[in-house]
Parts: structure tokens; sequence; C-alpha cells
């Protein structure tokens, strides 16, 4: 990368930076912030087992719904930036809060996480604003949807509107299916999250994720990624959160992505606009490429998880700036994110189990990593009394390398994954099965 910033004007210190959230996606933010030689510290509420390995971070026990414990114990550490990494606590208004406090926050407030938290809000404003998406009907009682997915004569997506940890969403492929996804949302399964359905037209082609930086008023794009959202190889069984991923995603053409930026981009960013919402965070478009162009199937407002393992890696030590100028409202948008010279790619280790129910408390023992551009990033561990790596989480850790070529990238992952064990680990052999010019798709 190739950041034409210099230290941002205003830029008083960024000796002490917070990141909340525990995740991979947490540690990997925290892994390439440290790499700025103004940062001294970085504080993770809570982190996890692995955050204390990488370099000037250090996890903070406390309760961040207790905003006044909180406010103190970020006063006291001198806090310079904040940046939440997680949905849940955007879109209770934690940016809002701890602006109001005077700390410096890359995360949206309440207003912008409106675009993940409701589905229904999000497609409305796609809908004002004339961004392609799937056709979609906003349904309140069982009775409504009922209808609709009656007189449609082919199966609709179903949609939980509110958050749902990624478990909202159902694909079914006959209308009986529809209707007892209906009506397992309707009758409380997901609490109030399930208290709105949206009914979707079913839309098809490869999907993409595409990142922008934002400062409330400007933008800069962030090397698009590759998700693979199913748990087993060629793209089969349930849903998860990710199982690997790769950057950038070759995917998008130059062509495709100008219609990206003109039909998407630009009309997300005037929209905020028009509706007074000052976003200063990440952008997180989940996007279909349809036979009729690039359209959004969803937006986080968020880094997604394991695109950003994916793609920090790309960036260099001054990244920390622009996620400063994002919050200081000072973007240029001119800022230059060059990554011509590597590309990346992640795969996950999972518990057996994961996505349904897995167990915990394994010991996970790791030999000899080839560490050159290679990272590992824990997503679900824990230590215990000895200090031993124990598995605790359905997603475990992430392995992420980068090199020239992606046949490069997965045979060096591919080698450390084997160094690395625990109890019932399970990953996918074919992440990147779309870029890697030597996977051969008999395995
Ligand atoms: P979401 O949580 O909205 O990202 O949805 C999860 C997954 O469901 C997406 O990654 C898509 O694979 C699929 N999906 C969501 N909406 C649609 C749609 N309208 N048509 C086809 N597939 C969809
Ligand atoms: N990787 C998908 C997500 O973070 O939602």
């Amino acid at each position: 990368m190739n950041l034409k910033s210099t230290i941002p004007k205003n830029s008083s210190k960024l000796e002490n930076i917070l990141i909340i959230g525990n995740g991979g996606r947490e540690n990997s933010l925290a892994w390439i912030i440290q790499k700025n030689e103004l940062v001294q510290k970085v504080f993770l509420i809570p982190g996890n087992a692995g955050s204390e390995r990488i370099n000037k971070c250090t996890r903070i026990k406390i309760d961040i719904n207790n905003r006044k414990e909180l406010v103190e114990k970020l006063d006291t550490l001198k806090i310079d930036l904040i940046i939440i990494g997680p949905e849940i606590p955007l879109a209770n208004g934690l940016a809002d809060f701890l602006r109001k406090n005077n700390f410096k926050v890359f995360g949206p407030g309440k207003d912008g996480a409106k675009l993940e938290y409701s589905k229904s809000w999000a497609k409305e404003f796609m809908q004002d604003a004339n961004i392609p998406t799937a056709n979609f009907w906003k349904v309140n009682s069982l009775e409504e949807a009922k209808k609709i997915i009656n007189a449609s004569p082919i199966p609709l997506v179903v949609k939980v509107d509110g958050l749902a940890s990624g478990k909202g969403v159902f694909i079914p492929d006959s209308k009986d299916e529809c209707l007892r996804a209906a009506e397992l949302i309707f009758n409380g399964k997901f609490g109030k999250s399930g208290n709105v359905v949206v009914l979707e037209e079913k839309i098809q082609g490869p999907e993409v994720s595409v990142f922008i930086l934002c400062d409330g008023k400007r933008y800069i794009l962030l090397p698009s990624a590759q998700d693979h959202k199913r748990l087993n190889e060629r793209d089969k069984g349930p849903n998860t959160g990710g199982m690997g991923a790769y950057s950038p995603a070759p995917l998008l053409t130059e062509n495709c992505l100008n219609r990206i930026i003109q039909e998407i981009i630009e009309p997300t960013m005037d929209e905020l606009n028009k509706k007074n919402i000052d976003y200063k965070g990440v952008i997180y478009f989940g996007l279909m490429i349809t036979e009729s162009g690039p359209k959004v199937i969803e937006y986080n407002c968020r880094f997604g998880d394991p695109e950003c393992q994916t793609i920090m890696p790309l960036m260099n030590k001054n990244f920390v700036f622009l996620l400063e100028k994002c919050a200081m409202g000072n973007l240029t948008g001119q800022e230059i994110i060059d990554t011509s010279d590597k590309v990346s790619g992640c795969v996950i280790a999972t518990s057996q189990g994961y996505p349904q129910e897995y167990k915990t408390g394994f010991p996970i023992k790791i030999g000899k990593i080839d560490s050159s551009n290679c990272q590992i990033f824990d997503s679900g561990t824990s230590l215990n009394k000895n200090g031993e790596l124990l598995t605790d989480g359905g997603r475990v850790l992430s392995i992420v390398c980068q090199d020239k070529n992606f046949d490069l990238v997965f045979e060096k992952a591919y080698k450390n994954l084997k160094e690395i064990n625990f109890d019932g680990m399970y990953f996918r052999n074919d992440i990147g099965h779309q870029v890697r010019k030597n996977f051969s798709r008999e395995n």
C-alpha cells in the first residue's frame, strides 16, 4: 500500500488506541494499527486470548454497557482514538455516546448503524436512492406474509428485520418452506428482531464484499474481498459467518467497479447526507453481481469477518491515519491505497459442529509456522490457568497469508494449517478455488 497521506492535521496524538470487540476482525485491526510508530498502546475490550500475542496490545476487562465506568476508564487510559468493531454496540449507540464524551470514534452512530440493524429500513433507503437491489415487501404480520408468499409465482427469500447474528436469512426452495420460515419468525424465534419480516425476490450471481471508509462526507475504497459463507467445500452446506476469504476479488473488473461506484456507493453517500446521517466508519456492501449488474444484498456498518483479517495485511502502517481521518471528518477522498504488489487469503479453522452446537475447551497445538507474510488471528480462543491456548468459539482462528499470487498464498496457508491442531478442528480445503490456478476441482 502506498498511502499518500501524511500525519493528519489536527492530529494531536495517536498514542493510545482502543478497539472494542472480541473477534479475529478486531485482532487484525490491532495488528495493523500497532505497526505505526506513533502508537504506543492498543487496548482491546474485551479482545480474546490471541490479542496479547500482538505487539503493544493489552486486554481490558470492563462492561461496555456500564457507560460511566467505561468513560472513567478511557479517561484514565488517555485514549486518543476508538474503533468499534461489532454491530451490536454500534446499534446500541455506543459511538454517539463516546463522541458526546469527546472521544474520537471510528464507527457510525445509531442512525448510520440502522443500515445493518433494520433490513427493511435499509431496503427503503435503497429504494429512496434508486440503488439496485432485489425487489422486496416489508411485512408486519404472518397473515400479510402468507398473502404475498402465496401470490408469488416463485419462492421468496425470508429475512428477519433486525440483528440475528447472521442466522436470520432463509432461502427456501418451495412456498411451503417460505411459509414455515415466516411462521418461525413471527412465532418469536428471533425475539423483537423478528417483529418485522422482509420478503425478497431471489436473485442470482456471485457475491463480493466491498468496503469504504467514510468520514461523513467523503470516502475511500478498500480492496474488495470474496467471502466463503457455506460450511462445506464446493459451497455446500449451511451458511456460516464465513469460512475463509481472499482479497482483492478479480471478479470485480474495472468496469464492474465503476458501476458499483456510480450506481451504489455514490448514491449511498448522497442518501446518507440527504438524511443528515454523519456516517464516520466503514460501510460494508454485500453485493451480488447479477446478469443485469451489481445489486446490494445487504449493508453492514462494520468490517466483515473474515474479510477484515484478509484485507488488513495488505494495508501499511499508516492505516491508522485513515481511521483517524474518518473519525475527525477530514478525509480528502484522494488517499491512495495501492495493493498491486500482493494478494491475501485467509482460511478459518472451526470447532466440530459449527455453525450449530459445538464443544469448546480443547487445547490448541501450534507447531512450526512459516510466519513470513503469514499471520494467525484468533477468533474464539481462551487461556486456561496454565496459560494453555484453548478453543472457545465456533470459529476458532484464521490463518492469513500474502504473496504475489493466490496459488502461493493458499499453498502457504494450508501448509501452516497442518501445523495447527485441536480436537474436532475443521476447515475447507477449497478456499480461493475461484482464483487458484493450481486448484484441482477433482479434490
Ligand atoms: P445476508 O445476511 O442478508 O447477507 O444474507 C445471507 C446470504 O443469503 C447472502 O450472502 C446471500 O447468499 C443470500 N441472500 C440474501 N438475500 C438474497 C436474495 N435476495 N437472493 C438470493 N440470495 C440472497
Ligand atoms: N463475512 C460476513 C460478515 O462479516 O458478515
